[in-house]
């Protein structure tokens, strides 16, 4: 038996490139322009001319900016309802058009039809129908937020209009204004989406779409009048991104690249998990973000497993994308052709075996037939790289532990499959993977009530579901802040000092670093002056050294991260009633080091503050999303790992509590850098926490120079995130530049004040939101 050609019409798609005489201008306020300077969009299945698209100016991108400021107050002012009407408008047009959308970007991608047809499409459309819900119910459900403002969205080549759906739906309906910007290659579907836009009636403004390469992606970036840039495509250019708009006070959330593993276990069904494997990474010709692009499989069933997975290689269909019965279209250019057969010869190379079955590839166009690689050590560029084609690299392991070790060694953490008829098993290596995504027995599964994004260098933010609402919103508290902090800037209070740094005595305070006091590395102390600049005492100079010993402390005591809620609530608890019995003497420091005349209002407050995020700490919890699929996924609220927190340097005791406090309460382990004014309440912490139960490693404090300790911090590879709120507007952009490099997550107070006291501005959900990161486990079941 075989296949007989099964096309799908080209015309209409074709007719309305014609319409437009196959050449486009912008989308600026309602309408598109006249094409300026232009480059070409081809069809990648034969390399073919589609169109001619415009290239935007720097002019282009400034207008576009303001068409999206001039709107965005009456779009906010509209309301929920009136928003809801527009994305539920956009959904309905989205559907009635829904076959010329998958043509027109089954031409422009290379993808299949089938692909663009019976995933993209419908998943565009319910991302806009769940989000005029969002809308609707905004007020309601998040009452104490605001619309972020201007965004920019900058998305790649993958999957064109699905992720223009993911970001245009959320950001619309929290009141946001957009600029958008598709990848060079695939513009059309947005450009149609344009129109679609002006029939729904989306007033002038809300939603502006340029056209360009990556020049276009770094004008909006280092646009001043955007507030917010939501970003999907390479690491590379994610961490570029990321250091361009340090210190803007621009938000940001960054969807990159993976390397995703697939791990089969001996008790899978191992016929579902070659269909699953087959979703996972021959998907879109292995274009996928989230593709499962190693697989792992246990060695007792690796023989009869890869059989199995060649077998279902060798009946691939791989032509015309046109054509409904394929299963692989087009690469989607030239240079991803390219990109790809230098990857798989560079590992042919090293000796791994490269196994492809017979393919009869086209003449015409960019295609590369679906590849499996077996015999790659770990660290082969094949193993780490993303590659983005359809090229699996397949590894074997012992036992579940070592499939947990392999799964996590890579700088990515997107996405991750795991196969076993043992849910039991599953459920339990699920939460040790570090990825944002896990499908449990299935795969590439996407909803727009499920959260998806990644972990460490896979970028950070998410898409979909409720966390996805509050990346485009912003708590209403953030303007209340006062502009500067409340009392005398670091400059001042030290230029008040005299003694710089002074040869190290024995009264001097310590660092706690691992549960004991310990001496600095450099046997350096500084002094620290009362308020009416008489000495007070000395602290350790902390370094380099220490912070990394720190680190190390912070990573061996791994173990908070698994205690209970209610474990860690008792700790806290714990510390609340050991710091209230010595309220008089912590008062009474603060008063000799800040001069404050109302002393125990700070440690009173320092003692709610743990009470409220011991409360909190087994109560966050996450949730169950039901989408539509026979199962459900469960979004867990995860700890970052070990976050480096430079405190403020007013409210000395508040400031630390409030910060290390919520993240203790969730599982992370702090480094914390305390006031570098005024460090004494934290070194007089040291006994209140080994009176705590609090154990060994879960709060280091090092003393010393904010921004040279945070430099250190921002800097280290093993530190998940970095805050900072000393009011250090060089120091904040500083420590968002440096943490691009391992693309941690931060969260910087800027050069404005706040205020500690007030719970709204400084305690909460917000900043729990702060300390943790989702992931979202889906667990099909009756399958
Ligand atoms: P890319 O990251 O360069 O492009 C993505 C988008 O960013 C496009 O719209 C592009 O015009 C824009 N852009 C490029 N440079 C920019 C800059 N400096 N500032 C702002 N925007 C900029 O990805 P590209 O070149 O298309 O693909 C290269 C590789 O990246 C692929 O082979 C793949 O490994 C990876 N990739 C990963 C994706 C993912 O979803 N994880 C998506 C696309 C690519």
């Amino acid at each position: 038996m075989d296949y007989g050609p099964s096309p799908e019409s080209q015309k209409e798609a074709l007719a309305w490139l014609d319409q437009h005489q196959r050449r486009f201008g912008l989308f600026i306020d309602n309408a598109l322009t006249e094409p300026g300077s232009t480059f070409a969009s081809t069809n990648p299945a034969d390399g073919k001319v589609l169109a001619q698209l415009t290239q935007a100016s720097a002019a282009d991108v400034d207008r576009a900016v303001a068409a999206a400021r001039r709107a965005q107050g009456g779009w906010e002012a509209l309301g929920g309802h009136g928003r809801a009407r527009i994305l539920y408008a956009l959904a309905r047009l989205m559907q009635k058009h829904a076959r010329l959308f998958a043509v027109l970007e089954t031409l422009d991608n290379g993808k299949t039809i089938r692909e663009t047809r019976d995933v993209d499409l419908p998943l565009v459309a319910r991302h806009f129908y769940h989000h005029a819900g969002w809308a609707q119910l905004l007020s309601e459900e998040f009452p104490d937020y605001r619309a972020v403002g201007v965004v920019g969205q900058i998305v790649p080549w993958n999957f064109p209009l699905l992720m223009l759906s993911w970001k245009i739906a959320p950001a619309l309906a929290a009141g946001n204004t957009v600029v958008f910007k598709p990848a060079e290659f695939t513009s059309l579907t947005a450009l149609l989406f344009a129109e679609i836009c002006q029939r729904a009636e989306v007033p002038p403004g809300v939603v502006n779409i340029v056209t360009g390469d990556g020049r276009v992606g770094e004008l909006m970036v280092n646009h001043a009048d955007i507030n917010k840039l939501a970003f999907t495509g390479s690491t590379e250019v994610g961490r570029s991104i990321r250091k361009a708009t340090a210190g803007s006070g621009k938000k940001l959330s960054l969807e990159l690249g993976g390397k995703s593993p697939f791990i089969v276990f001996d008790d899978a069904d191992l016929d579902a998990s070659v269909e699953g494997l087959v979703d996972s990474i021959w998907f879109n010709q292995g274009q996928v973000c989230c593709a499962g692009s190693r697989l792992l499989v246990q060695e007792s069933v690796q023989e009869r497993f890869l059989a199995k997975v060649k077998t279902r290689m060798s009946q691939l269909r791989l032509g015309s994308p046109l054509d409904k019965s394929m299963d692989l279209g087009a690469l989607v250019d030239p240079v991803q052709l390219q990109r790809i057969t230098a990857l798989v010869e560079s590992a042919r190379t090293e000796g791994c075996e490269i196994w492809q079955p017979r393919c009869d590839i086209p003449p015409a166009g960019s295609w590369y037939p679906p590849t499996l690689i077996t015999g790659a050590s770990t660290s082969a560029a094949v193993a780490q790289t993303e590659i983005f084609g359809p090229v699996l690299v397949a590894m074997s392991f012992r036992t579940p532990a070592e499939a947990v070790q392999l799964a996590n060694n890579t700088v990515y953490g997107l996405a991750c499959c795991i196969w076993s008829e043992s849910i039991s098993k599953a459920l339990d290596v699920a939460p040790q993977i570090k990825a944002g995504v896990v499908w449990i027995n299935t795969a590439n599964q996407f909803d727009a009530a499920c959260g998806f994004g990644g972990y460490r260098e896979s970028g950070f933010g998410r898409e979909g579901g409720r966390e996805g609402m509050a990346e485009y919103l912003t708590p209403r508290a953030e303007d209340a802040r006062p502009p500067k902090p409340l009392r005398a800037a670091l400059k001042e209070i030290l230029a008040r000092d005299t003694a710089a740094s002074v040869p190290v005595i024995d009264r001097t305070a310590k660092l706690y670093i691992g549960g004991k006091q310990t001496r600095p590395d450099g046997g350096y102390s500084r002094a620290i002056h009362a308020a009416d600049g008489s000495w007070l005492a000395d602290i350790g100079e902390g370094n380099r050294k220490d912070i990394r010993n720190a680190v190390e402390a912070a990573h061996k005591a791994s173990g908070w991260a698994r205690a209970s809620g209610h474990n860690r609530a008792q700790v806290l608890y714990f510390l609340a009633e050991n710091l209230a019995v010595r309220l008089v003497e912590f008062a009474a420091r603060i008063a000799a080091m800040t001069g404050d005349k109302n002393p125990e209002q700070e440690v009173a407050a320092s003692i709610d503050r743990l009470f409220h995020y011991a409360a909190w700490a087994d109560k966050y919890d996450g949730l169950v999303h039901q989408p539509p699929l026979h199962g459900i996924t469960v979004a867990l609220n995860e700890p970052l790992g070990v976050i480096g927190i430079i405190c403020p340097t007013e409210a000395p005791l508040l400031g630390l509590i409030s910060l290390a406090a919520p993240a203790l309460a969730l599982g992370n382990r702090v480094v914390v850098v305390p006031s570098e004014a005024h460090p004494l309440a934290a070194t007089d912490l040291y006994q209140v926490l080994d009176t705590s139960d609090l154990p060994d490693g879960v709060l280091n404090i090092v003393t010393g120079s904010a921004d040279e300790l945070a430099r250190v911090l921002a800097s280290h590879f093993d530190v998940d995130a970095v805050w900072r709120h000393d009011g250090s507007l060089e120091g904040c952009a500083e420590v968002e530049r440096l943490s691009a490099e391992s693309l941690k997550r931060t969260w910087v107070g800027g050069g404005k004040g706040r205020d500690w006291f007030d719970s709204r501005q400084s305690a909460g959900r917000a900043v729990l939101a702060h300390a943790s990161q989702v992931k979202n486990i889906w667990i099909p079941y009756g399958v």
